[in-house]
């Protein structure tokens, strides 16, 4: 009886190890198959982002957005990203210009690797400059982005070619990187002086960066008459990205010109980013109004067609089927 029960017992233990054994040979089978499976998806993606510029958004939130507007901003932004695995395994840079006031706030509560951007910054390190921002005093939080030159700036605060150019020369300097906004009047662009304008703005505000300092600007052009209006066409944006693009190659070299990343700004929205973010030359966006809500700034990253790329590799890899080109 006794020895019936060890039996019993005993190939019950052994029906037990063997399925034990089967699982944990499972297991194994499975942790073999993810392991060969993520670093072929991580390959794929690196590959496949290593050859391009990588995707830059930065939501310029002007003056606007109260403290509390920011909590709820960034508590549901960082959800939204938190749960974004093709944001998670992208290259993409994503920033978030606040006021002043809204930078320490931005800093401390967004997450997921989103940069915090100043809007406008002195190039003097301290001083007598009433009202006046530092680029040291931001690099101390270690904010490093900063718009520069943007048209707003140079119209309400008289901001010049000079002080921009000396701005952009002291964030390099300090290691930390640029936005410098560019853009025509429509007085210019109704002239047909628009490709001079921004020739002239290019040679002034980077007078003095070398080659090897250029690739830290981000250049963004914004034609201030599409700003807060209507968005330039496709074909406009094509075209003046490839004469900047033809005049820093002018300025440095082939190779400086290609890496450097040209965003495009002025009434981006959900409803024109595909297409804007398709642009051969075009490196990300930089956005207003359409920015000032989470959900729209968020959908507007995932419009951009790496997004869509880097889904589908996943969803390839994993096995599963991509979605159709259009679905979002
Ligand atoms: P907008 O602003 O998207 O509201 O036109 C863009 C900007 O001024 O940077």
């Amino acid at each position: 009886m006794a020895n019936n029960k060890k039996t019993k017992s005993s190939s019950k233990t052994n029906k037990n190890d063997a399925s034990a054994k089967s699982n944990t040979n499972k297991t194994n089978l499975e942790k073999t198959n993810t392991s060969i499976k993520k670093p072929t998806v991580k390959l794929a993606i690196s590959k496949y982002l290593q050859s391009r510029n990588n995707k830059i958004f930065i939501a310029n939130w002007k003056m606007n957005k109260k403290f509390e507007d920011i909590k709820s901003f960034a508590f549901a932004f960082n959800h939204l990203l938190h749960k974004d695995k093709v944001i998670k395994k992208s290259n993409f840079l994503i920033g978030v210009a606040p006021t002043s006031l809204g930078l320490l706030p931005c800093a401390g509560m967004l997450k997921n690797n989103v940069v915090t951007v100043a809007q406008n910054i002195s190039p003097e390190k301290n001083g007598a400059f009433t009202g006046q921002l530092s680029y040291d005093q931001i690099h101390e939080y270690n904010i490093n982005y900063a718009l520069v030159g943007h048209s707003e700036v140079r119209n309400y605060l008289n901001v010049t070619d000079k002080i921009i150019n000396d701005t952009v020369k002291v964030l390099i300097q300090n290691n930390m990187r640029p936005v410098l906004c560019i853009g025509d009047t429509k007085e210019q662009y109704d002239e047909k002086k628009s490709e001079k304008t921004i020739a002239l703005q290019l040679m002034n505000d980077l007078k003095g960066i070398s080659e090897s300092q250029i690739k830290n600007v981000i250049i963004a052009y914004e034609p201030v008459w599409a700003i807060g209006s209507t968005v330039a066409s496709d074909e406009w944006i094509k075209n003046m990205t490839k004469f900047i693009r033809d005049t820093l190659k002018d300025m440095y070299d082939e190779k400086t010109a290609k890496e450097i990343h040209i965003l495009y700004g002025g009434s981006v929205k959900v409803e024109n980013s595909p297409s804007i973010l398709s642009i051969k030359g075009i490196d990300g966006v930089l956005i207003g109004g359409a920015s000032l809500d989470h959900q729209s700034f968020y959908e507007i990253i995932c419009s951009c067609p790496e997004y869509k790329d880097i889904q589908k590799i996943i969803l390839t890899k994993n096995g599963q089927k991509p979605l159709p080109k259009n679905n979002s």
